[in-house]
């Protein structure tokens, strides 16, 4: 650790005397738009996504939630660098076992180059699922009016046009239905409750589609959609543009013919089966919370967004890392944690379901932009707290 902090100190030195004395910018360079720039970083959109917009920085990998669990789940699969980083990390087991979030989301280069920009304002503003094979979703953030402009701008600029297509015709629709079956769509999308096989978990429910995307668009993307975005990650899949033209029409014009939520269960309430830190610590805590809430003296001074602040919100110095801090906001837990049960219930869709309609509340639910606990662990989460907090 020492050394390999002398090591980055030494580097961090030649960056700022670089900086001391610069050099003139090649002319050439690309053009810097700080209020863009400034509202991307406000948002810390690199620490989940590689963002394509000329002056934000790629987040380091001790600060992005994608590049270290993907780090994590490649030094696993390599029996070598495996066996080292247990010599390192005595917990390394534990930690290839839980890491399952953030390691896919969506490319946004793609996304900027087919996305209606103003569908992208409401998103921003107001987040829900996309993907219901998806666990994690957007966080709330909390950007303020200039800055969702700002990056609302970035998403209008980066559009692509695609060439024009004949409007939507519900005379195609049984075709486009037949083709959705024969060409493989539902293999790996799903589509309201019509289709909920759908298993790829980065494609996009596409009963949302044609809230997001022009029918133009959406032509173009599904006969080639590197046409539009390098980034794109979905296959090209070869078809006739007649083709595309019905699937195009089944995706914007059929009823996704969604079912209502299943109703959202009594709150749970405190176990009165004796609870030990340690198992709030394994199950919850430790598990989920710290992620996001370090305490900076253990980890060489980083205290992640929930502590610092992040994604716009403000610092709440707030640590879940160690027994003290988790008791010092024992009073805040409860509501923390029922409020995600509510908003989830809202933002997280099931295959098929139709997300149930609620005012938000003010303050965001926790764990931030993931699942809510089980009832089960915000049972003990409960239990533990009336029974006065037992170490
Ligand atoms: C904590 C991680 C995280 C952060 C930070 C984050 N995102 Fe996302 N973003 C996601 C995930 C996960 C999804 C996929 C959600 C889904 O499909 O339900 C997503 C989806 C999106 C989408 C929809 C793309 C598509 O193809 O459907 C856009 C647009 C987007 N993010 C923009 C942003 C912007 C702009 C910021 C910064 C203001 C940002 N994100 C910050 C995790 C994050
Ligand atoms: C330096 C590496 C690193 C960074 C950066 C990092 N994580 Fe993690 N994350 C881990 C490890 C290691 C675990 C497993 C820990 C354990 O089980 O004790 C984990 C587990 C998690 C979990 C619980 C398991 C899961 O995948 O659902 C969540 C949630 C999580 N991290 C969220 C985040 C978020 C959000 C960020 C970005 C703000 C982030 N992490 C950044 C290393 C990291
Ligand atoms: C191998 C899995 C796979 C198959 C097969 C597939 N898709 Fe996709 N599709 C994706 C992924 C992944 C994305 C998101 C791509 C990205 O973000 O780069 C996507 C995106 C889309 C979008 C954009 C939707 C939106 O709301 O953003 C449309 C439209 C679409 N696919 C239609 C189709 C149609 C029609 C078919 C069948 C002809 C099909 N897809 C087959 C994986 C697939
Ligand atoms: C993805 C990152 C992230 C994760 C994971 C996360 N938090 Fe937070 N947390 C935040 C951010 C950002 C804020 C600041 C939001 C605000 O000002 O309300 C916050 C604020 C809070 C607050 C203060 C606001 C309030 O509700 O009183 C509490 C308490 C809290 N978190 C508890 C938790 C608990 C418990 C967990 C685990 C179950 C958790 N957090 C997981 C990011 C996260």
């Amino acid at each position: 650790m020492m050394r390999s902090r002398a090591i980055a100190v030494v580097v961090l030195g030649a960056v700022a005397a670089a900086l001391a004395h610069p050099v003139a910018a090649p002319a050439d360079a690309p053009v810097v738009d700080a209020r863009v720039a400034a509202a991307f970083s406000a948002g810390d959109c690199a620490r989940c996504h590689d963002v394509p917009v000329v002056g934000v920085t790629k987040a380091a990998r001790l600060d992005s939630c994608k590049d270290c669990h993907i780090w994590i789940r490649d030094v696993s699969s390599d029996p070598l660098k495996r066996a080292k980083a247990v010599e390192v990390f005595p917990l390394w087991p534990r930690y290839e076992k839980n890491v399952r979030t953030y390691l896919k989301s969506p490319p946004l280069d793609a996304a900027m180059a087919r996305l209606d920009p103003e569908w992208v304002r409401t998103y921003l503003q107001d987040p829900h699922d996309l993907r219901p094979n998806l666990p994690e979703t957007m966080p709330r953030f909390a950007l303020d009016a200039e800055q969702v402009d700002a990056i609302v701008d970035a998403f209008a600029a980066a559009r692509v046009t695609p060439p024009p297509s004949p409007k939507p015709d519900a005379a195609n629709l049984a075709r486009g239905e037949q083709l959705f079956g024969e060409k493989g769509c539902e293999g790996c999308h799903t589509y309201g409750a019509r289709h909920t096989m759908g298993v790829d978990p980065l494609a996009p429910d596409l009963a949302n589609t044609r809230e997001r995307m022009s029918p133009d668009a959406i032509v173009t993307w599904i006969l080639n959609p590197k046409s539009l975005s390098s980034g794109a990650t979905m296959p090209t899949l070869g078809l006739a543009e007649p083709d595309a033209i019905a699937l195009r029409d089944y995706i914007v014009l059929a009823d996704p013919r969604w079912k209502p939520a299943t109703a959202l269960g009594k709150a749970p309430v405190a176990t009165k089966a004796p609870v030990t830190w340690a198992q709030v610590e394994e199950r919850v805590t430790g598990r989920i919370c710290q992620h996001c809430h370090m305490k900076p003296e253990i980890n060489q001074g980083r205290a992640g967004p929930g502590n610092a602040g992040g994604f716009g919100w403000p610092p709440t110095g707030i640590e879940l890392q160690t027994y003290e801090g988790v008791v010092a906001v024992k009073d805040r837990l409860p509501d923390a944690l029922l409020r995600r049960r509510l908003e989830v219930h809202r933002d997280v869709v099931r295959p098929g379901q139709q997300s149930a309609v609620l005012t938000r509340p003010a303050l965001p639910g926790m764990p931030l932009g993931l699942p809510a606990l089980s009832d089960e662990d915000i049972s003990l989460v409960l239990g533990w707290i009336e029974q006065g907090c037992p170490k």
